[in-house]
C-alpha cells in the first residue's frame, strides 16, 4: 500500500497521521476510501470541518511519516513539523514537502468495527511541477513510500512490469 499523510485542522491547528488503508475508489468524479479509527485526533478535525487532505510523501521522508504514525495530536503538537499550503477547502492542510496533495471533502463515514471507512470526493489535487513529466506524476522522481502489512515494513516502488489494459490483450486463457 502507497502511505499518505492525512490533514485536518483541530482546534484551528493543522494536525497530520499517517495512514495506509486509502484507496481510489472511482474515477467521475474522483472518490476516496479510508480506513481510519474515529479515535484519532486527527479524525475528530475530519468530522468537524467535513474536509481533510491526503499527501504522499517520498521513501526518503520515512521518518518523520513513521514519527506521524506513533505519536497522537492530541498530546503531541505536529502543527509545525511540516509547511502547510491551503487550497479551496477550509480544514484541509496541505503539506509543501510531498509530492502530491488533495484536499478531499467528506460524504460519509461509517463505523465498521476498529475503523471506520471515510468516503470523501477529492475536490482538487496539487503537485509539485518538478516531480511531473508532461503534467503526469513521475513515479521514479516520486519515490512513494510503499507499506506492507502485517509485517510492518517500508518499501520502495520496484521495477517498471508491463503496461496496464494492455499487456493482457495477448493472453490466451488455456483451461485447467
Ligand atoms: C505505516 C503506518 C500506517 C498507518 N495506517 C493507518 C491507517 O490506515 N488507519 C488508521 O486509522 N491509522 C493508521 N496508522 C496509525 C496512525 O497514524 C496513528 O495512530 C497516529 O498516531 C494517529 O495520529 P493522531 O491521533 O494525531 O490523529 C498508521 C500508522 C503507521 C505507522
Amino acid at each position: 500500500m502507497p502511505v499518505v499523510l492525512v490533514g485536518a485542522d483541530i482546534g484551528g491547528k493543522p494536525n497530520f497521521m499517517t495512514a495506509a488503508f486509502v484507496a481510489i475508489t472511482n474515477v467521475k468524479p474522483p472518490m476516496v476510501a479510508c480506513g481510519l479509527n474515529p479515535k484519532h485526533h486527527t479524525c475528530d478535525g475530519i468530522e468537524a470541518n467535513r474536509a481533510f487532505s491526503l499527501c504522499l510523501p517520498s521513501a526518503d521522508q520515512v521518518e518523520v511519516v513513521d514519527w506521524c504514525g506513533i505519536v497522537s495530536g492530541e498530546k503531541t503538537d505536529k502543527s509545525e513539523v511540516f509547511t502547510v499550503f491551503r487550497g479551496e477547502l477550509s480544514g484541509a492542510p496541505m503539506i509543501e514537502q510531498c509530492a502530491l496533495c488533495a484536499e478531499c471533502r467528506l460524504v460519509q463515514s461509517t463505523p465498521y468495527g476498529l475503523d471506520s471507512l471515510f468516503v470523501a470526493e477529492i475536490v482538487s489535487v496539487h503537485a509539485r511541477p518538478e516531480l511531473l513529466d508532461g503534467g503526469k506524476p513521475d513515479w521514479k522522481k516520486i519515490s512513494p513510500l510503499l507499506f506492507t502489512f502485517p509485517e510492518a515494513s517500508y518499501w520502495k516502488l520496484g521495477d517498471y512490469v508491463a503496461k496496464a489494459w494492455h499487456v493482457g490483450k495477448g493472453y490466451e486463457p488455456k483451461g485447467r
